[in-house]
């Protein structure tokens, strides 16, 4: 059994694109694989309630309850690792990690990040992508590496910037394109790990 766990700050679209790929696909021929857990940092993250729905197990690690970022990596991990899952995938995670957290779980941490890096690391990536004048944007499946929104790159898709997008049309557009490429990401790598 392939376990999967999710890391979640918001509304947790990607995870909702992960979670009904993984029962639709079945991932693409590996019925021993599920997500076993849904973990937000925020109370609030509006994902929590769709996973709770899915019956899937979905806990807050609140990071303003710890003093430091390493004493809340590691909080975070032990709950991860409660799952000992094969896989952790980030998906609207919002919060920096440790260097001892990303190598902890090196070579099984993917990020998603709303832009076509190297291009555009950090927020407000549309905004940017606008403002820079490009005519084209897009969103990248990663492996994690200590930089951030930098590694090993597994799959990327590319929309068009068009004229009068703003910051929230352009979003709309990139994320559509994520709720494919994270799926396919996942079911590419699963096997070998
Ligand atoms: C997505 O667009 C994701 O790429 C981005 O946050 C959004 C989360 O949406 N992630 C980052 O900016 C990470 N640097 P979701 O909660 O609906 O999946």
């Amino acid at each position: 059994m392939k376990k999967i766990v999710i890391l979640i700050s918001g509304g947790g679209s990607n995870m909702a694109a992960i979670v009904r790929a993984a029962e639709r696909d079945n991932w693409a021929g590996l019925p021993g694989a599920q997500v076993a857990a849904v973990i937000s940092n925020r109370a609030d993250a509006g994902g929590l309630a769709f996973a709770r729905a899915q019956r899937i197990a979905a806990e807050v690690v609140d990071h303003k309850a710890f003093a430091s970022r390493e004493d809340f990596d590691a909080a975070l991990a032990e709950r991860i690792d409660s799952f000992q899952p094969a896989l952790v995938v980030l998906a609207g995670f919002m919060r920096i990690l440790t260097p001892g957290f990303v190598a902890r779980y090196q070579g099984r941490l993917l990020n998603i990040h709303p832009s076509l890096l190297p291009a555009f690391p950090g927020l407000h990536t549309h905004r940017r992508a606008i403002e820079a004048g490009c005519r084209f944007a897009g969103a990248t499946v990663h492996q994690v590496t200590a930089e951030l929104d930098y590694g090993p790159i597994l799959e990327q898709a590319v929309v068009p910037v068009l004229p009068g997008d703003t910051e929230a049309t352009l979003a709309a557009r990139v994320l559509t394109q994520e709720h494919l490429i994270y799926p396919q990401a996942i079911a590419r790598l699963l096997p070998s790990l």
